[in-house]
């Protein structure tokens, strides 16, 4: 075992040197990379084939569910151009223990994208929920500081120029918009914040920072106060690249304003990026409201592509099979693309014609597809 997680790690580091690093600059527009050697069947369209150059199309991906399941690998590595791990990332799965660090979650994840032309969208460097348990809430101001400090450059080091981009601060903001009572914002006060981008923008100045919020997707008050904290951080000199809307939505509601919502925070200088989308259904499932969850991907996604500083359009997982809904959203379910047995759903077809439409930068038509 050991030795095969070795040889996956060199194979990963090696497919790095060849390709990879390019794929971190932090230009908006995706840098030439090798093409994907022509598949040997052929294959109907997928979503990474639709998608323009600029936008990235991801999902969150687990690697226990690559090894349990061979379609569900050959599922990610066709539909998509990136990747997020959904959990191997967070700092409570990476250092179990103080300075102890089990990589070969992420490490795999990573392999996988090299091997499959993917970018990697890190998540998350400091995460409400992700804090490993040994790290103590009565130590003093400095001793978090510099657990927090060596966590970040850890991770943002090991893979230098091979994740395009970090949520570098995940859910930081409560409902009415406040600061989120967390353990840094008692102890550091409420500058830990830009310290963890700065840490991590010195560990990989190439990748691009972002922080990332649920219920932030159409004009809400924390919106409106994710906005401010972004303006100010960014007149601070904060490296802030990017903000990232998880976008968990429900079939049976909608974002109010979501364009002009994005186009708010891309007016300030940022990227957005939808990060986490979902849409569950309240169970059972039926017919009308897979459609309605379908027209809900589609204006997403549209709005994603109203707006030019949208970099990236990532799925919280794509199977029914293995989303997180379930189990953290009792009575719902079904929110994702493809069925529990990998069949594409409405709103995978919805997300396609949506692209089919797009029309081509020469003005002939339609474009690809
Ligand atoms: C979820 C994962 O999907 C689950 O597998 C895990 O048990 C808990 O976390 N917002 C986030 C993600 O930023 O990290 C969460 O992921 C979903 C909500």
């Amino acid at each position: 075992m050991a030795l095969v997680l070795v040889v996956v790690a060199l194979l990963a580091t090696g497919l790095a040197v060849a390709y990879g690093i390019e794929r971190t600059s932090g230009d908006r527009a995706l840098p030439a990379v090798p093409t994907v050697p022509a598949p040997t069947v052929s294959r109907p369209p997928a979503l990474r084939d639709l998608m323009p150059p600029t936008v990235r199309v991801g999902s969150a991906a687990d690697g226990r569910w690559m090894s349990l399941d061979a379609e569900y690998g050959e599922l990610l590595g066709s539909e998509f151009d990136a990747i997020t791990p959904e959990n191997a990332m967070k700092w409570a799965n990476l250092e179990p223990s103080p300075d102890v660090y089990t990589w070969a979650g992420a490490d795999q994840l990573v392999g996988f994208a090299e091997q499959h032309d993917q970018s990697v969208y890190g998540h998350t460097l400091l995460g409400r929920t992700d804090v490993p348990r040994w790290v103590d809430p009565q130590w003093s101001a400095d001793q978090l500081r510099a657990v927090l400090r060596d966590h970040v450059t850890a991770v943002v080091s090991r893979y230098r120029g091979r994740v395009w981009a970090w949520d570098v601060i995940n859910e930081a903001l409560d409902e009415d918009g406040s600061l989120r009572d967390t353990l840094w914002l008692r102890k550091l006060g409420p500058g830990y914040i830009a310290e963890v981008f700065r840490w991590a923008h010195a560990a990989d100045p190439g990748a691009r920072l972002f922080i990332n919020d649920y219920g932030v997707e159409g004009r809400t008050r924390k919106a409106d106060a994710l906005l401010e904290l972004v303006r100010e951080l960014r007149r601070a000199g904060v490296p802030v690249d990017g903000v990232g809307f998880q976008s968990h939505l429900r079939w049976d509601e909608q974002p109010r304003d979501m364009v002009g919502n994005l186009r708010r925070f891309a007016q300030l200088g940022v990227s957005v990026a939808i990060t986490e989308l979902d849409v569950r259904i309240a169970l059972p499932e039926t017919a009308a409201k897979r459609e309605r969850q379908a027209a809900l991907y589609r204006q997403v996604l549209q709005a994603c592509l109203a707006v030019p500083a949208c970099v990236s359009f990532t799925v919280w997982g794509f199977t029914d099979a293995r989303s997180w809904i379930p189990g953290y959203h009792a009575g719902y379910g079904a929110a994702c693309i493809f069925d529990a047995a990998l069949v594409p759903k409405p709103a995978h077809a919805a997300l396609m014609d949506q692209l089919r439409r797009i029309p081509s930068p020469t003005g002939a038509g339609p474009g690809p597809g």
